[in-house]
């Protein structure tokens, strides 16, 4: 049996010198993982294996300078690969995502060669990748939310928390969770996050309880640094800052340094007509 493991080990470092003394630890391991190599080279899949997806796998490690040879069990890539879409799939639900919106990917936003649509749908593709903040204002229908939404979506697949969290809502949470206790946990959760959508700011009444609320989560992201994106019915920073009420200007100043702004002129998705032609039947 130990013969079997040197020559496979051997085989496996391309090193015909290694001798019984370079392997550390029980040889009962070593016998483990040469014997389960000739199941996994036919692997039946996650389901049918009868190792449940836990590896015995030889590497070489260095222990006070010196090389020495080791067996260690740890999951297959096929479990490795499940464990990882099973979290994806908590943070999907964590991220707090209706069910009727999931369909909003970038994959489904089509820019029916809109050059204002194209630059929207580019720079929030551009922010999934470099983790910047960007604020999309414009009016209704232009599809600041769908793209907001996508952002989310993707962030969320690269194994991120990542949030979204129409703005209203918030506040809502925030108010009753003052009752259950929940308030500060309800902030935190979207103060913490690494990448939060705040949808439709500005849309809220500015009463200067609402005003506070937002500077205080707003200027916690901005501390951070965090990724935060944010859609708003304003097309400009000077309308935003109206529709945040007493501390608007504060608010703004914060996005404004931490975000970049692009304001989408285009007509409501929904009306328009080019777009609808293209759309397959029953969309
Ligand atoms: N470019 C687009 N491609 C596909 N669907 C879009 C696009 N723009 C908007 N929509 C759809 O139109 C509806 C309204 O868009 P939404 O993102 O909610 O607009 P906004 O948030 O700007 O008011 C949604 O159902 C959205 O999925
Ligand atoms: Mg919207």
């Amino acid at each position: 049996m130990t013969k079997r493991v040197l020559s496979y080990v051997r085989r496996l470092f391309k090193n015909p010198s290694i001798t019984k003394s370079d392997l550390y630890g029980s040889m009962g391991d070593f016998i483990q993982a040469e014997e389960q190599q000739r199941f996994c080279a036919k692997c039946p899949g996650i389901t049918l294996c009868k190792y449940k997806g836990l590896r015995w796998s030889i590497s070489v490690k260095k222990i006070f300078r010196r090389q020495i040879i080791v067996a260690e069990v740890g999951n297959c890539v096929n479990r490795q690969r499940e464990k990882r879409q099973r979290e994806t799939e908590q943070l999907i639900r964590a991220s707090k995502i209706p069910e009727a919106m999931k369909r909003c990917t970038f994959g489904t936003f089509i820019t029916a060669g809109d050059p204002m649509i194209r630059t929207a749908k580019g720079l929030a593709m551009a922010s999934v990748e470099d983790g910047a903040s960007l604020i999309l204002g414009g009016g209704t229908g232009v599809g600041k939310t769908h793209l907001a939404i996508a952002m989310v979506q993707k962030t969320v697949s690269r194994g991120k928390a990542a949030l979204f969290v129409p703005v209203v809502d918030l506040l809502d949470e925030i108010r009753s969770g003052y009752n259950e206790g929940t308030a500060d946990a309800i902030q935190q959760v979207v103060k913490d996050a690494d990448c939060v959508a705040l949808d439709d700011l500005g849309a809220q009444r500015s009463t200067s309880w609402v005003s506070e609320r937002l500077f205080s989560v707003i200027d916690a992201r901005y501390r951070s640094g965090k990724q935060t994106i944010i859609t708003t019915n304003a097309c400009s920073m000077s309308q935003l800052e109206k529709m945040l009420g007493e501390r608007g200007q504060r608010i703004v100043s914060r996005l404004a340094e931490m975000a970049q702004p692009l304001f989408i002129k285009a007509r409501d998705f929904r009306t328009r007509k080019n777009v609808q032609q293209r759309l397959p039947v029953g969309k």
